[in-house]
């Protein structure tokens, strides 16, 4: 049995070893925000929080996570109103969305460590999140939206 929390609930699962958390977040929180794409780390989709960190979770074991906190888009924002979620609307940054959940959960990585990211720092981080509609200069300036927001009013 392994024990972890999920957007502030207690989960525990009886998985074998070698599940990706992916797999419990979906299958067992139902929380089907954070998606499957590649499967092999590769394109970002299932991109969540743990303990604070942008993990992937389909190569993440779920023994890896246990003891730990692991946030989702769902669990972002109580209201899902964060200021990048914000932003995301008022740029109309998805086309067809798949990508947009790990886009976004990679982005709260990316401005916890660069308050005010310059295009560089965006590359540096957002680049392995692959977005097949190429949503990428909408992304970039949802992420600049948000930044700015947050430096008015610091999120809690
Ligand atoms: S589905 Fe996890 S990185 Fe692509
Ligand atoms: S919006 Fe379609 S894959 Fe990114």
């Amino acid at each position: 049995m392994f024990k972890l929390t999920v957007n502030g609930q207690a989960l525990a699962t009886a998985v074998d070893p070698d599940t990706p958390l992916l797999w419990v977040l979906r299958e067992e929180a139902r929380l089907t925000g954070t998606k499957f794409g590649c499967g092999v780390g590769m394109c970002g989709a299932c991109t969540v929080h743990v303990d604070g960190h942008a993990v992937r979770s389909c190569i993440t074991p779920v023994p890896s996570v246990a003891g730990s906190a692991v946030t989702t888009i769902e669990g972002l924002s109580p209201d899902g109103k964060h200021p990048l979620q914000q932003a995301w609307i008022a740029t109309q940054a998805p086309q067809c969305g798949y990508c947009q959940s790990g886009q976004i959960m990679q982005a709260a990585s990316l401005l916890r460590d660069y308050p005010q990211p310059t295009d560089a720092d965006i590359d540096a981080v957002m680049s392995g999140n692959l977005c097949r509609c190429m949503a990428y200069v909408r992304i970039r300036k949802a992420i600049k939206l948000a930044a700015a927001t947050m430096q008015e009013a610091p999120h809690a």
